[in-house]
């Protein structure tokens, strides 16, 4: 795994939002997956700035959703969907059949997997997926003890996720499951970039870096995939 530790918050989002602008100038139907969550709100603006300054052109790239709670839609603030919309999808000229994005109120997940599996697998593969890394190391919601061979799952939280996840409802409300893409999806991604910001990831991080592969940590089984970046601005990076 690559390493790479920019000075602060706004250089790590500019050098990730390059990446993906770098992407899609190699290859302009790009399918592209970013995690929602604080960590990318950065690049998500770095990325809405140059398409307006037409740096990169989104009009035939497709994007892909990282996960969501089930149970919430786009009107529950917090949900992924009302975050990536939000500070994303809304800013850009973006047709609806562009992007793919789990449907957290569906009545059927199993479906809504298989839908999500059949668009990844309708475009052969992930050209490049930026990754959060949670408070318990995971990422999407791939939780500890995930299966590495798991493709589009409905996940049982973590209690460290339900803790944390108040920061984005602003309030506790009552999420059990998600519903993520999984560790063998992921790992299938041409490109991947882990990021994360901020002190208090700093434990976990330099906890992927030092610990063997195991589902305990789920940000260690992508490690070893051959062209993974784990980007983080120093106060992240400070146990390293
Ligand atoms: C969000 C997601 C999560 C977050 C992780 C870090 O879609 O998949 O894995 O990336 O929990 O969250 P933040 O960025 O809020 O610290």
């Amino acid at each position: 795994m690559n390493i790479d530790i920019k000075q602060d918050y706004p250089e790590l989002c500019a050098a990730v939002a390059q990446q993906v602008i770098d992407c899609v100038a190699a290859k302009p139907d790009a399918l592209i997956c970013i995690a929602g969550g604080d960590t990318p709100l950065g690049v998500f603006a770095a990325l809405v700035e140059a398409s307006n300054d037409g740096r990169v052109d989104f009009s035939r790239a497709f994007f892909l959703g990282l996960d969501e709670w089930l149970g919430l839609g786009r009107d529950d603030k917090g949900s992924c969907r009302e975050m990536v919309w939000h500070h994303f999808f809304d800013k850009l000229p973006l047709r609806d059949e562009q992007i793919c994005f789990f449907d957290g109120l569906t009545n059927d997940p199993a479906a809504e997997c298989q839908r999500v599996d059949a668009f990844i697998a309708a475009h052969q593969q992930i050209d490049i997926v930026v990754l959060g890394i949670g408070m318990n190391g995971h990422i999407g919601f791939n939780e500890p003890g995930v299966s590495a061979e798991n493709t589009c799952h409905v996940v049982d939280l973590d209690p460290v996720t339900q803790a944390v996840s108040v920061k984005y409802f602003g309030e506790p409300r009552d999420v059990k499951q998600g519903i993520s893409l999984g560790i063998k999806t992921l790992r299938a991604a041409k490109r991947m970039i882990l990021m994360a910001s901020g002190e208090k990831k700093s434990a976990i991080v330099a906890k992927t870096v030092q610990t063997e592969s195991s589902s305990d940590i789920p940000s260690t089984l992508v490690k070893d995939h051959p062209n993974v970046t784990l980007m983080v601005d120093r106060a992240a990076g400070g146990q390293l």
